[in-house]
This record gives C-alpha cells, structure tokens and sequence, in this order.
C-alpha cells in the first residue's frame, strides 16, 4: 500500500466519523419533532383496507426497473391496462394472484415460504371524501421496504419492517375506482437493521393494518399523557396539532379522576401541561386503564391509558416506588398455532395469555417492535414490557445511512407506545459486539430515547465474557449509558452442560439492575430420553433447573426473560427431524404444546410472586 492509498484512507474514515458526529449533532437538536406518525392513527375515523389484494410476485422488479435497471415511468404501479387490442401491457393486477392484508406472505403461499424479494399489492377502492378534511393511507408496518404509489402517483417510501408509517393522499384520492398500489421489498441488505443475519423468519409483505384515515383540516398529531417522572400524582405532557390552525386551546381530560387541563397551543401547534390527579396506578396485580380525551377546537382523540412510575434505584427497579422483581419471557411476534406473523389482538392474548400462565408479570417482545395490538393487551392483562429495535448483532456502525434508519425506526417505536403504561423498557440493541463506532451508535441511540421519552428506562441485550474460570462478567462500556443491564447467555447450551452454571458467579462493574433477557436452550416437544441427551424435554428442563439456581445467586438481578416462549421460525435452523428451520428454544411448540421446562419456570415464578 502506497503512502497516497494510506492517507486517502485516512483520509476517508475521517470523513466518514464527522459525518456520524454531525448527524449526532443535528439529531439531538430537533429530537422533539421527528417523525409526522399520526398518534393512536386506530383511535381515528377511518377504513381499513384489510382483506384480499391483487399482487405480482416481481423477483427482478421488472415492474420498477427498465431493461438498463433504470427507475422506469411506467412501472406496475401505474396498474396499466390495454386500452386497444393492439396494446401491450404484460402484467394485470387484476388477474393475478391475490394475498390476504394484513398478513405475511410466506405462509399464504407455499411457493413464497423462502421468498426474499418484491411482491407489488393492488387494492382498488372508492372513497367520499367529506369537505375540508385530510386524507391519510397509514400501515402498521411493511416488511421491509414500501414504496407507495396512489393512483399512479408516488406518496411515500417506507424502510423497517416492524414501524408504523402514514402518507397524505387528500389530493391524490378519487371518488371512484382508486388504486393504491404498493411496492414490498423484504431482500435483506448489508446496510439496512436488521443487516444480512437474523435468527428470525424474514417474513415480507404488509404484515400488518392498511387504512384510510380521515382527519380535520388542523388535528391532533401527537400527544403524550403520562405520570412526570418521579411522581404518582402528577400527570405531564404535551400535545402537538398539525395545519392551518395551530393555535388552539386543547383540554386534556381524565373525566373517571375528575381530572383535567386546558392549554394554549403555540405558533408551532405545540402545547406541555402538568396536573395533579388522584389516580389509581397501573401495576401487573391491577392493570387500571383510564378513558383519555384530547380535545382540541378543530379535532378530538381519546384512547385507555394507564399512569404508573418505573424507576431505579441502585440496583432496584420500582415499579410506583416499589422494588419489583420482572418475571418475564422473551417473545417473537410469531401466530401462535397457525404460524406467521401475528398481527391482531387474537394473536396477542393468545401469547400473553401463556406468558400470565407461565407466571409472569413481564415479556420481552423481540427483537423489533411489536404490533400495536400487542402492548394494548399487555396494559389490559397487566404485563411490563421490554419494546426494542431491530439493532441486531453486526449493523453498519459507521454508515450515517444505518444510523439514520435505526434512530427513525425507534422515534417511530416511540412514537406509536409512548402512551402505553405497559411499556417499562426501551431497549437500543440485541448481542452487539464491542467497539467505538458501535459505542458511539447506540449511545446516541439512547440519548434519542431519553429526548423522545423521559419517563422511562432505557437498556439493551449486551454479553457478559469470563473473568477467570468461574465468573462471568458483565463491564461492557454500553452500560454505562443505560439504567438496566440486559445479558444473554447460554450456559449449559451454547457454554458447556447444564450443571456448568452451577459453579458460576455473576459480576459487574455497574451499580445497575440486571435483566437476565436470554438463557435457555432448545428440545423438540415430546421427544424424551436421559438429561444428558440433546433435544430431549429432559435436558432443556435440567438447563432451567440450573439455571434457576445459578440464577437467584445473582444480587443484582431484578429481571429474567428466558429464550423463548414458543418455538420460532429461523431460516438458520435446518436440523432434519428436530428443527426444520424451527428455533426449537420455546417453552411451548410451534403446536401450542407445553415442554416441561415450562412448568421449571412457573415454579420458579410462582416462587418468586410471593415476593423476591
Ligand atoms: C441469541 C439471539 C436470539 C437467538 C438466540 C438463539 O441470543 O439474541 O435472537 O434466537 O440467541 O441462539 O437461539
């Protein structure tokens, strides 16, 4: 390497690291108004959109590209159709095959199991508009890449698969015979978070709701009603509107507690308010949802909130100032039983309602954002959660594009959740390896959090490493920033046999509450033999009971959420007669069945109920 090929490669990494640095810069200035979601977009007039939709399976995006791969302007979504007979068109919405919305498409299609790449949807309908309102077509999410096109005009492109995200079209729309045509790339890229390798099943499509929301000329954006930091007894937040009429007087209303607050809202439509309410908090035990209402001159919103504090102290988590211990279980936002993405509140009770079987009090959702669905179940059943992004294992650290897409996607997390009493943690990674680049990423991931939502805990999945033969140690630099450890670990599955986590003392250098996010390990439902035996129920149930007791020799462990619940699809699991691209860590089978580690864990959580 010559001395020029060294200093432009110097030369190179410095610009690349003040990109990054301006990029920090700029995000921690306008942390407030990130993303244009629109709150609560189902507490909203609108039409869903759900049901069966015309779609081209276009591996080599054909209806996108020319022949020299160049964007073309007559692409599918212009949903062409001969106009003579001597037109040429080759693709026909119309006659093509049809997928169900919301809903992934890899298990609606057998010949889509493996499929990563584009599928263009086509969903035709009619719309009467009423004078002077707006018009939003919103997704609860899209995997992974959506480019939306309404009518043959382009409205917006979306990337992450598991965000919410809305486009106005009240001047695109008709009032007959519209088409909305959606363009769904789920091909996995270096760059993108998730990057190139998961353990999950890239399930691609619109996996989730598809509506029309019609709103005022001037509404309610986005709101935030929850206990100020610190208090049970004082309500704080803020309401933001959007359009001509930004400044209103907007009430703030808890009709049940006889509370209530009216506001100015400023230049910008923006508006903070803090006010005493008497108010019976949320916990597990009594998960107490309130009817909220926003009211503002123009427009309206309510929706069922609960109030609680979540804080530490030392090694403590509170819970409305109470040390509480997590009992919890990670989860996959897997259909239980018919396998899939799960998407409705079907799914969800489902799933929650193993987990409150199960004992706990706390689930993992991992490790991307979950369906809406899911975290308003788990306010009214009465379950903390851990939300997370998908920064997962070896992200671009130092590309500003992936920081970019990784700071959007957990704004629009906390965004769409912030209201929801349930959530306890925000977690910024999962199983990240060491490194400045990376340091710098997730730190300024966390700073994001903590500007979006001062209420609540920030943590992430991290590694412990050995520190002499019979310890593990947990000092990655990562913890510094956050106010919960999360540790995975695999002792007794990926680390040697079960009874190796006997001889194992759990240290760190932080003064912090730890969450145990992963342990566990795999067996296939209903196949027995001796502890010793991989895949037996017998030799995951043993990993658990030494688990457990290795598990309440850890002073500063507040939290546990076993790998997993159920068993999973994994394309990295291709073990013929065990695994078949399963993921066969669950406590419970893809079938619904319980393994007898299940019943270890609802010991030890029954155990540890009647007080930690
Ligand atoms: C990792 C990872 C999970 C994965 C699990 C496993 O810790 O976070 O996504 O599924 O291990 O190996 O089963």
């Amino acid at each position: 390497m010559t001395n020029d090929d060294e200093r432009s490669r110097v030369e190179k990494a410095a610009v690349r690291a003040l990109l990054v640095f301006v990029l920090l810069l700029l995000q921690q200035a306008n942390a407030r108004a990130q993303v244009q979601l629109i709150a609560n977009a189902g507490g909203r007039a609108s039409v869903s959109l759900a049901g069966k939709w015309q779609t081209i399976i276009d591996p080599y995006e054909n209806g996108y590209y020319d022949y020299r791969y160049q964007p073309s302007p007559d692409g599918y979504f212009k949903n062409a159709r001969p106009q003579g007979k001597s037109d040429l068109v080759e693709y026909d919405f119309d006659k093509s095959a049809q997928l169900s919305v919301p809903g992934d498409w890899n298990t609606q299609d057998a010949r889509l199991l493996f499929y990563e790449g584009t599928v263009w949807y086509k969903k035709s309908f009619d719309y009467r508009r009423k004078p002077g309102t707006r018009l939003f077509v919103h997704f609860g999410a899209a995997n992974y890449a959506a480019d939306v096109y309404l009518n043959g005009e382009k409205v917006g492109r979306h990337e992450g698969g598991f965000t919410p995200f809305d486009f106005e079209v009240t001047n695109l729309v008709k009032e007959a015979d519209n088409f909305l045509v959606v363009k769904v790339d789920n091909k996995r890229r270096r760059d993108a978070v998730p990057t190139l390798n998961t353990d999950w099943w890239n399930y691609g499509g619109l996996t989730r709701e598809v509506t029309l929301v019609e709103l005022p000329e001037t509404f309610i954006q986005d709101y935030f009603v929850q206990l100020r930091k610190g208090s049970t007894r004082e309500v704080s937040g803020w309401v933001r509107l959007a359009g001509k009429k930004p400044r209103q007087r907007v009430a703030v209303k808890i009709p049940e507690a006889k509370a209530e607050r009216v506001v100015e809202t400023d230049a910008d439509g923006y508006a903070e308010f803090d006010f005493p309410a008497d108010l019976t908090l949320w916990s597990p035990e009594n998960p107490k949802l309130y009817d909220v209402t926003v009211a503002a001159e123009t427009d309206s919103v309510s929706e069922r909130i609960g109030f609680r504090s979540i804080e530490v102290r030392g090694t403590d988590i509170l819970l409305n100032g109470k040390p509480v211990f997590l009992r919890g279980v990670s989860v996959h936002e897997e259909a239980p039983l018919r396998g899939g993405r799960a998407y409705g509140a079907d799914d969800a009770r489902t799933l929650l309602g193993w987990a409150k079987e199960m004992g706990c009090n706390f689930v993992r959702l991992a490790h991307y954002p979950h369906n809406e669905q899911m975290l308003r179940e788990a306010d009214r059943l009465g379950l903390m959660v851990w939300s997370e992004v998908p920064v997962y294992w070896t992200i671009l650290w130092e590309n500003p594009e992936t920081f970019e897409n990784a700071r959007r996607q957990l704004t629009e997390m906390i965004t769409r959740d912030r209201n929801r009493a349930s959530v306890v943690l925000w977690s910024v990674a999962n199983e990240t390896p060491l490194g400045d680049a990376r340091l710098r990423f997730l730190t300024a991931l966390v700073k994001q959090a903590r500007g979006l939502d001062p209420t609540r805990l920030v943590t992430a999945a991290m590694e412990r490493h050995y520190a002499g033969e019979r310890a593990q140690m947990i000092d990655d630099p990562l913890g510094a920033e956050l106010d919960v450890l999360g540790c995975n670990e695999y002792l007794g599955w990926y680390d040697g046999p079960p009874e190796k986590a006997d001889r194992m003392e759990w240290r760190t250098v932080y003064k912090k509450p730890l969450v145990m996010s992963e342990f566990g390990g795999g067996a296939l439902q209903g196949h027995h033999g001796d502890p010793l035996t991989r895949w037996t129920e017998e030799y995951q149930e043993s990993v658990y009971r030494h688990q457990i007791a290795m598990l309440k020799r850890i002073p500063f462990l507040r939290g546990t959420s076993p790998w997993i619940l159920t068993d999973f699809r994994s394309p990295r699991r291709p073990l013929p007669g065990i695994q078949d691209f399963y993921n066969r860590k669950g406590l419970i089978s893809d079938r619904g069945e319980k393994k007898k580690a299940f019943y270890v864990m609802q010991g030890y959580y029954r155990e540890l109920s009647k007080g930690f």
